[in-house]
């Protein structure tokens, strides 16, 4: 019989999504078949201290003060490949074959843990550093979308701090270049935090004080007109298929944390009640932004379409996206005949795939002569 793989799913985190991801771990562990995997829960405190024992979760959830004989840490050494327990007097090393990471936000979908998981050289579920990062970053993930010929809303950007010495300008630009209602957001961030939409200029000034107190560069986009919220999954490494499209109808004016956490009373509609030909065209570009921001694994890419007109815009991609039981990422597959456990199963498979094709690079140059001596 072969070998249990070890999956060390890390949660929680630095994030302003570290509930969400508490959330989506739990239905990630308990859908992993535990006839193929053995489950090392992880879990980063706020704080950023991990710990990893079976009640991790829970812990985690309720804020509890931690136990020292938790704490283990996994090291950039590519030798050990795992987890290092802290303040024991003996070293205690726990293997990991793979990384689940279901991490969302600032430090977990940004690149920086998967740049640990390259020092560490252990194969993980999803984007490596570069698409992590990019996509994470609204505003050059704009930039290549553009690049890439695939249709985007409208955006201004700017730094806070040129926003403080230039403001009447920056704010005239604004009102003449996209005018009102717009939408005001940090460049990376997710679940709708720090993000608002203003329908005058006293809006929009609040919203641009709100959305510098999570990152140094703002974005304004100009409001796609009576917005439906469309979604497509997409799975797999050079050959990415694409789910059916998914319709998420928000119960606020926009679909803000709330709407997507709190209140329960969004609805999601699958499949997504669009021509034949939009659907297509929607598949198209979820494919090409995915290649466009060198992603791997997984991303949700999400898009605005105009009600009216049917215009379509690519509005994020997002690399590790929610994994509740009713999440639209898993939610999408299953109705394109993907069951949630099947996914997981597939999700590993290529973290392993990208991790073997990785690992035939060189990374070392030997030259003729020893010169540096
Ligand atoms: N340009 C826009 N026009 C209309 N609605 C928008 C626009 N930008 C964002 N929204 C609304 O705000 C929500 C959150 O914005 P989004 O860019 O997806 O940020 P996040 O990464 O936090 O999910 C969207 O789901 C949508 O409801
Ligand atoms: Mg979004």
């Amino acid at each position: 019989m072969k070998r249990k793989l070890k999956i060390g799913v890390i949660f929680g985190g630095r994030s302003a999504e570290h509930e969400v991801s508490l959330v989506s771990a739990q239905s990630v562990i308990n859908a992993l078949d535990k006839k193929k995997y053995d489950i090392i829960p992880i879990g980063i405190t706020l704080s950023g201290r991990w710990i990893s024992s079976n009640n991790a979760i829970k812990i985690l959830k309720n804020r509890k003060k931690l136990e020292n004989n938790n704490e283990k840490i996994l090291i950039p050494d590519p030798n050990i490949k795992g987890l290092v327990t802290l303040f024991s007097k003996k070293l205690k090393i726990e293997k990991i074959d793979v990384v689940f990471p279901v991490l969302h936000g600032t430090f977990g979908e940004d690149g920086t843990l998967q740049g640990l998981l390259e020092l560490a050289d252990i194969p993980y579920v999803g984007a490596g550093v570069l698409a992590s990062a990019v996509a994470m970053d609204k505003i050059t993930a704009h930039k290549l979308l553009k690049f890439s010929k695939i249709p985007v809303v409208e955006k201004i950007w700017f730094l806070y701090r040129n926003f403080i010495t230039q403001k009447k300008s920056i704010l005239q630009n604004i009102e003449k270049k996209l005018g009102y209602p717009c939408f005001i957001k940090p460049s990376k961030l997710g679940s709708s935090v720090g993000i608002t939409k203003a329908h005058n200029r006293k809006e929009l000034v609040n919203g641009i004080e709100l959305a510098s107190k999570y990152d140094t560069k703002i974005l304004i986009e100009k409001a796609v007109k009576k917005a439906r919220e469309i979604e497509v999954s997409v799975l797999g490494n050079h050959q990415p298929i694409v789910s059916i499209p998914g319709e998420v109808i928000p119960s606020n004016e926009f679909y803000d944390y709330d709407a997507k956490y709190v209140d329960g009373k969004s609805k999601i509609e699958i499949p997504a009640k669009l021509p034949n030909k939009i659907i297509k065209k929607i598949q198209h570009y979820a494919i090409m932004g995915y290649q466009a921001l060198d992603c791997s694994g997984m991303a949700r890419v999400d898009f605005l379409v105009e009600k009216d007109t049917l215009k379509i815009y690519l509005n994020e991609l997002n690399t590790i996206p929610g994994f509740t039981s009713i999440s639209m990422y898993p939610k999408l597959w299953e109705a394109s005949g993907l069951p949630y456990s099947k996914l997981l199963d597939k999700l590993i498979e290529l973290s392993i795939e990208r991790y073997n094709e990785k690992k035939k690079l060189k990374t070392i140059y030997k030259p003729k002569a020893e010169w540096y001596k």
